[in-house]
């Protein structure tokens, strides 16, 4: 896809789509519930959708209808062995999640997903696993999907996870609903909190404090109506397109705003970006509002520590965000986002310093010293929707044409991303 157009300035509003994270969540504790959960605002994306296709396989009767989704629930017990393998596609979070809800099964299953979910460390997820009981094999012995997993009786355990990533600490609280005892983890940092607020909201027995969270076996699920809000990681892109862009104004309704989310926010703040945060609401425990962003003057910040996983998904476009900041942004502890849906501290890095940035790749980040004009060329997207989306917003600030390849990866979490983006411009 070609971006030529020049910009003057983003105008208008606009409505994100649901929330990846919770709308996945929605799906799978709705099939594990009693009754009907009706979920409203749900991400139709790729990613959710592989979601679906996995409950359904294993008996879950799951409605689509334009304006919601319904989930008749099988019960914590009530799923049935697949007749096929599970394919996860390109979605991390379906395969982590699922594995752990596997492992709590009487059945034996197989996951897999795409090639660069095949590449995807589950290590992190096979460890605990074993720990807990379960028997977890990788069919290729090195780490990742293909997984076969076998449930046996699983005894609760704490975990101490190297990483904080809320992926692994789901993955060990579902599994946790089937063992014997009481399942903590503890995380370096705290990492998004979705399943803890909605297992709870659901009516299983999870505590939460500082970064352990725990649950307590046994206690039934109850189908419940979910409303998702919009995806702060999607607000993002729109976020950063109207800071950098002169004279824009954009209001985003019905963003997630949930503290463990929103390190965006915090940095654009920092950075003396302009954002009005309105209408504030809690949901289903998640907090939401309508976001008022201004173009603004910026200045470089360093990200780092405790604020990473709050901003995981959002620093391909803070990284763009800081190629217009006076001074430098320094970006640090961010390894995880070597093992993404790609190698994403190496793609920013790269294509960055091919549209005329001044970036620097480090260890674990990157320093970017703001103040060069960018100008177009062309993007391998290496089919990660994130740097696809993260680029079409840069192609916005740089002289001449870019050009996006696999531009239509964004259909894994935001399909309608291109429509939205040129009604605004
Ligand atoms: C997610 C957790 C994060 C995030 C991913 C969604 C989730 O991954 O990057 O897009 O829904 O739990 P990690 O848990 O690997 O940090």
């Amino acid at each position: 896809m070609k971006f030529t157009h020049t910009t003057r300035s983003l105008k208008g509003e606009l409505t994100v789509p649901g929330d990846k994270s919770i709308s996945h969540r929605a799906v799978m504790f709705g099939s594990l519930a009693k009754g009907t959960t009706e979920i409203t605002h749900f991400l139709r994306g790729a990613d959710c959708l592989s979601t679906i296709d996995c409950f359904r396989k294993m008996g879950v009767e799951i409605q689509e209808f334009p304006e919601r989704i319904l989930v008749h629930g099988k019960g914590l017990h009530g799923l049935h062995a697949p007749a096929s393998i599970l394919n996860c596609g390109n979605s991390g979070t379906t395969t982590r999640l699922l594995a752990g809800i596997l492992a709590g099964q009487t059945f034996s299953s197989e996951i897999t997903g795409d090639a660069s979910i095949q590449k995807r460390p589950m290590e992190r997820i096979i460890k605990p696993l074993l720990q807990l009981g379960a028997s977890v094999k990788s069919l290729k012995n090195n780490g990742c999907v293909p997984l076969k997993i076998q449930g046996h009786p699983l005894k609760g355990i704490h975990y101490h996870s190297p990483v904080a990533s809320a992926q692994v600490k789901s993955c060990i609280l579902l599994a946790g609903l089937y063992s014997d005892d009481i399942t903590s983890v503890t995380e370096p940092s705290l990492s998004r909190n979705h399943t803890e607020l909605m297992l709870s909201y659901f009516g299983a027995r999870v505590r939460a404090e500082g970064t352990t969270s725990s649950i307590a076996p046994g206690s039934s699920l109850y189908g419940a109506s979910v409303k998702v809000p919009g995806d702060i990681s999607s607000a993002a892109y729109f976020l950063v397109a109207a800071l950098m862009v002169p004279g824009s104004e954009v209001l985003l309704r019905n963003v997630g705003i949930n503290p463990t989310r929103n390190g965006i926010l915090r940095v654009i703040r920092s950075m003396g970006g302009e954002v009005k945060i309105l209408n504030k609401i809690i949901v289903g425990g998640e907090p939401t509002a309508d976001l008022l962003v201004h173009s603004s003057h910026l200045h470089g910040t360093v990200i780092e520590g405790t604020l990473i996983p709050s901003l995981i998904d959002e620093i391909p476009i803070l990284a763009v965000l800081a190629t217009v900041a006076e001074g430098t942004t320094v970006i640090r502890n961010a390894e995880e986002l070597k093992v993404k849906e790609s190698n994403r501290l190496n793609l920013i890095v790269d294509n960055l310093s091919r549209m005329g940035a001044d970036i620097e790749s480090t260890e674990d980040g990157m320093i970017i010293h703001g103040g060069r004009t960018l100008r177009g060329t062309v993007i391998d997207s290496h089919l990660d929707h994130r740097i696809a989306m993260s680029f079409a917003v840069a192609s916005l600030i740089a002289d001449g044409e870019t050009e996006i390849t696999n531009a239509e990866c964004v259909n894994i979490s935001y399909p309608a991303f291109y429509e939205d983006l040129f009604r605004l411009i």
